[in-house]
């Protein structure tokens, strides 16, 4: 069992590292970064690459398409689907023009050779306990419920553990009732022309075809963002052009539902 102070917990360029046994040792950059733009990888997305919702999961990645995106997020070809200032992607954003090549090697080395893991609970429900906005996170705060309506409520299992970046806090994300339903006839038949479906490209299973990277199982937050940032073109990305055509129909009530499906495939 490791120790760390509350300052150690939030060191950007030395981030805690909770289960040192259950990874291969770090490269430099994902470990410790460099300062004083470039944190460490390992801040955002835990030592195992297993991320957390408002960032994303990197473990399973195929080397060259980690490498392209974090390229691609240094050229401002994908940006945050959220349309303010979104703290943690213009912090990835920042990085990434700072990141030199033979430390992304080393990182897209890493986090491709890791497993991918399941950590969100996907739940259908008409009312959601009430939730307020954390650092950049919703936090349940035990008031009551309310309608949960046209949207995905994404939250840790236990907030402190989640404060504490342990990567082995589980997650609970509130769907509409029917999402996962309706979700899974969209992503297999592409739901009479309305979309695509999605096995032709990211692989039977949905576990990734060659560059094409594996959704089954990811955060659904992670997954609905970026359908919206495809959507809305805050991601046009030259490798993503395939997935304009995906979401080009897709209201948002159809991409919850193929974000709750997705996210309870096992990776
Ligand atoms: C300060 C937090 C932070 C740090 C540090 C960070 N990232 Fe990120 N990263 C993010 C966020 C946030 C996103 C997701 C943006 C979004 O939702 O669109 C992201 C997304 C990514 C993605 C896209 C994953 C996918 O499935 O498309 C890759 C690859 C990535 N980061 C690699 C890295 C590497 C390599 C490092 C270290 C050199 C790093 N990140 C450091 C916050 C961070
Ligand atoms: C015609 C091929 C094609 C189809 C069909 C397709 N995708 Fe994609 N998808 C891609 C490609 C290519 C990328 C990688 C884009 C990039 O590199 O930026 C991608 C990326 C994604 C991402 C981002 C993953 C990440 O790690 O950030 C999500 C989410 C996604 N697709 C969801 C879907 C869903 C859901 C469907 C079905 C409804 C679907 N895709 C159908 C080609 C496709």
């Amino acid at each position: 069992m490791q120790a760390f102070t509350k300052a150690q917990t939030l060191d950007l360029f030395a981030p805690p590292d909770w289960f040192p046994e259950s990874h291969p040792p770090m490269p430099e950059v994902v470990a410790r970064g460099r300062r004083p733009t470039v944190q460490a990888c390992a801040f955002c997305h835990l030592p195992t690459g297993i991320g957390r919702p408002e960032n994303a999961a990197v473990a399973g990645l195929p080397a060259e398409y980690i490498a392209q995106q974090v390229r691609d997020f240094a050229s401002g070809a994908r940006r945050s689907a959220w349309t303010g200032a979104y703290k943690p992607t213009d912090l990835m954003v920042a990085l990434a023009k700072e990141v030199s090549e033979a430390e992304l090697a080393d990182a897209a080395a890493y986090f491709s050779r890791l497993p991918i893991k399941r950590r969100a609970e996907i739940v259908e429900v008409e009312r959601v306990p009430e939730t307020r906005l954390g650092f950049v996170y919703v936090v349940i705060d035990g008031a009551g419920d309310e309608p949960l309506g046209q949207r995905i409520i994404e939250v840790a299992q236990d907030h402190h553990r989640h404060e504490l970046r342990d990567p082995q806090v589980p997650y609970r994300a509130y769907v509409p009732k029917g999402s996962v339903a309706r979700g899974q006839a969209l992503v297999s038949t592409g739901g009479d022309g309305l979309t695509l479906p999605c096995g032709s490209c990211h692989g039977p299973e949905l576990r990734g075809l060659g560059l094409i990277p594996p959704i089954a199982g990811r955060s659904p937050t992670y997954l609905l963002r970026q359908l919206l940032a495809f959507r809305t073109g805050a991601r046009a990305t030259p490798a993503g052009v395939p997935m304009q055509a995906v979401v080009a129909k897709l209201q948002l009530a159809d991409m919850i539902a193929i974000a709750a499906y997705v996210g309870t495939l096992e990776p």
